[in-house]
């Protein structure tokens, strides 16, 4: 049996190590990693079977980071949204971003909403970002959005009220040798097939994803069957 990848999940991990490997500041690795984000989401376009990609581009965790790492972070995500709306509209690539958005500035939330309104025609690819999102604080929202609606409690019902309007993930890659969850997609990732490389986040290239996918594709999913 061949598995078909339509979802595509990734912990972009390394950013900082590579940058200190390099001798330069943490902030030039996040700026390299946002330009390994605009390849590997081309290539997702491009791709014949995945429907959409999740990127985890900022946890509930990360505020704890050094105030200046936050801001430059904030600067940034604002910085490329701005910057890619010409390739989504001629890619038709559609923008969604998941997690409490509460949290973040005025100017990067009506960033973030005007791409969102801009994109939502788009069907070649849905390219996801999760930002201030962690898998169980989305899961307690969600169950909180289900008790005020009324409805029974069950997974579909549950399911729907997430902050993720599409299907399972398929594969899960985290990249730079740590092979943890964090805290990412708990309830999506349920009968995920995990992949870890050591690369670091801004080394990684649509050419090692290929090849991840490829082995992918040759495993045997059983979603709890024989
Ligand atoms: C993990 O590397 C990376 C992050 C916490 C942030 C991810 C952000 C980007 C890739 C850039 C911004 C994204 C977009 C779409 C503009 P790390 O800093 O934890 O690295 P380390 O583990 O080596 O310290």
């Amino acid at each position: 049996m061949s598995n078909e990848l339509k979802h595509l999940a990734i912990i972009m991990d390394g950013n900082g190590r590579w940058a200190e490997q390099k001798g330069l500041r943490r902030t030039k690795g996040h700026e390299a990693g946002a330009e390994t984000v605009r390849a590997i989401t081309t290539y997702c376009a491009a791709h014949p079977t995945i429907e959409s990609v999740t990127y985890y581009a900022f946890s509930t965790e990360n505020w704890k980071r050094p105030k200046h790492e936050v801001e430059f972070l904030m600067k940034l995500l604002e910085k490329y949204l701005k910057n890619e709306l010409d390739t989504y509209r001629r890619e038709s690539i559609r923008f969604f971003a998941i997690g409490d958005l509460s949290r973040f500035s005025d100017s990067l939330r009506e960033r973030i909403a005007f791409t969102q309104e801009e994109t939502a025609g788009n069907d070649r690819l849905t390219h996801v970002l999760a930002l201030n999102y962690g898998g169980r604080d989305e899961i307690v929202r969600a169950a909180r959005k289900l008790i005020q609606s009324g409805e029974e409690m069950n997974e579909e019902n549950l399911g729907r009220h997430l902050d993720t309007p599409y299907s399972d993930v398929d594969l899960l890659v985290r990249t730079s040798g740590e092979q943890r969850l964090s805290n990412y997609l708990l309830w999506q990732l349920s009968y995920s097939e995990l992949a870890f490389t050591d690369t670091l986040w801004p080394d990684f290239t649509p050419e090692e994803l290929e090849r991840i996918i490829e082995e992918f594709s040759a495993r045997n999913r059983r979603f709890g069957g024989i």
